[in-house]
């Protein structure tokens, strides 16, 4: 069977268990055998990847990365869905029997109150509904403050998780999900402030920095893939706990700065198992926070580790969740900030794509980030040194720049501010960005400068 019959048979079969549960009681044979072939059905599913998402976008279904064919008897089960104001439902592989028929019996009643409270109070692990409106419409700028704040908040909770998981408790998903929902606001909200601030470190809290990094990055991602409400929270609850299983590592291997022996390396391989395992047991984290600590040294061609773990297909937060730690990572080792490297960029995008990340995810977050992303120092041709103040929406290479020094570095007496993408009127761009430079070491904070 092609990957379309068997995402085809797959809905038929949810939608003659919802038609089943909406004509015959619970306990009904009729009823029972519906929902046994719809969870064989999703069985077969999970031998191939931990978790399966469904669309239902107008008329169209997408089950996994396949869109089917659009139908009489599949059109009405996506209209069954968008009546009930459903964008995605994500299942897992630790959904049991019992679990999918009580969510069945769910989405065959006529209760009008929302799904994904219905589904809440189920208290079924191993599914997710991501309904159209559980983001407020975006109202513009944060702020760069209030997005400063916010971050110094996250990375502090960020901090208190690690803790709880490094002296045996569970981390606390009460304290998580709090600061997933404002993270998750923020990003949905003001993209740009919260992008920029991944790349201001503190070098001394970069454990727990990064945590939230991956997080606002991953989030970031999947906004620009139209991914919002608790699926995106849930994306980024998996970024942040992504590497949690590195509690377990002991300091001095964790901290050491030469290269790791093979036998220091193995132990620092198994945080991924480790990390899958703490979350598994924290009550009410969802599974997917599991299955990408698990996979997020896995690459596209599944080379990386856990080693030899056999045929599957990568959970799409993992694919993003991996992008925003290898960037992040990335930018981090280096002595200070300068966005993305260009030519590193380029490198990765030549040689990478396919067998590390997925080619349309990477370059979609290379346009996400911008080559010279807000915040960052930049060297104009004439020398002027400035700060970026805003992007370009369609060329990387050309930002508004807010300057603040000369080419000796001397602090000019006003700051002036330059639109580089525009045009002279030969049609020339009098200024263009020639580099990145370390604005700190000159003495410059990136944020006092855009807000003033
Ligand atoms: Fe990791
Ligand atoms: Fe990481």
């Amino acid at each position: 069977m092609s990957e379309r019959d068997t995402a085809e048979s797959l809905m038929r079969g949810m939608a003659s268990a919802i038609r089943a549960h909406a004509l015959y009681s619970a306990g009904h044979p009729l009823a029972k055998r519906s929902v046994d072939g719809l969870s064989a059905a999703l069985a077969r599913e999970f031998r191939v990847s931990p978790s399966l998402a469904i669309g239902f976008l107008g008329d169209d279904i997408i089950v996994g990365n396949t869109k089917l064919k659009r139908s009489a008897s599949l059109g009405g089960l996506a209209r069954h869905f968008q009546d009930r104001q459903v964008e995605k439902l994500v299942f897992s592989s630790e959904l049991t029997a019992d679990g999918l028929e009580a969510i069945v019996g769910v989405l065959a009643d006529r209760d009008s109150r929302p799904l994904q409270e219905r589904l809440g109070a189920l208290h079924v692990t191993g599914c997710g509904v991501g309904t159209i409106t559980a983001d407020p419409a975006p109202t513009g700028d944060l702020g760069v403050n209030a997005a400063k704040q916010l971050y110094g908040t996250a990375v502090q909770i960020a901090e208190g998780l690690w803790g709880a998981a490094e002296a045996g408790s569970e981390p606390d998903p009460d304290a998580a999900q709090t600061i997933i929902d404002s993270l998750a606001k923020a990003v949905s909200q003001d993209r740009a402030s919260m992008v920029a601030l991944t790349s201001i470190k503190s070098h001394d809290a970069y454990t727990f920095s990064h945590m939230v990094n991956v997080s606002l990055l991953t989030m970031a991602q999947a906004r620009t893939l139209g991914i919002h409400g608790s699926l995106l929270r849930e994306f980024g609850l998996a970024g942040l706990m992504h590497d949690i299983g590195k509690v377990k590592i002991p300091p001095e291997i964790l901290n050491k700065p030469g290269k790791l022996t093979d036998e220091e390396m193995g132990i620092v391989k198994r945080h991924v198992i480790d990390g899958a395992q703490i979350l598994r047991r924290t009550p009410n984290v969802p599974s997917l926070a599991a299955v990408v600590a698990f996979e997020h040294h896995l690459r596209q061609d599944l080379s990386g580790y856990p080693e030899k773990i056999g045929h599957r297909k990568l959970n799409l937060c993992t694919m993003l969740v991996s992008i925003s730690d290898v960037f992040d990572a990335l930018r981090t080792n280096r002595s200070y900030r300068e966005g993305l490297p260009a030519a590193r960029v380029r490198a990765m995008l030549a040689e990478q794509s396919g067998t590390s990340f997925e080619p349309t995810l990477l370059r979609r977050f290379v346009t996400l980030m911008g080559l010279f992303p807000v915040g960052t120092f930049v060297r104009v041709q004439n020398g002027d040194v400035g700060v970026v103040t805003e992007e370009h929406p369609s060329d990387p290479f050309r930002p508004q720049v807010r300057l603040v020094a000369d080419a000796d570095g001397r602090q000019l007496p006003k700051p002036r501010l330059l639109n580089t993408w525009e045009r002279d009127d030969r049609g020339e761009h009098p200024f263009t960005v020639v580099e990145a430079v370390d604005g700190s070491a000159m003495g410059f904070n990136a944020l006092a400068l855009m807000a003033s």
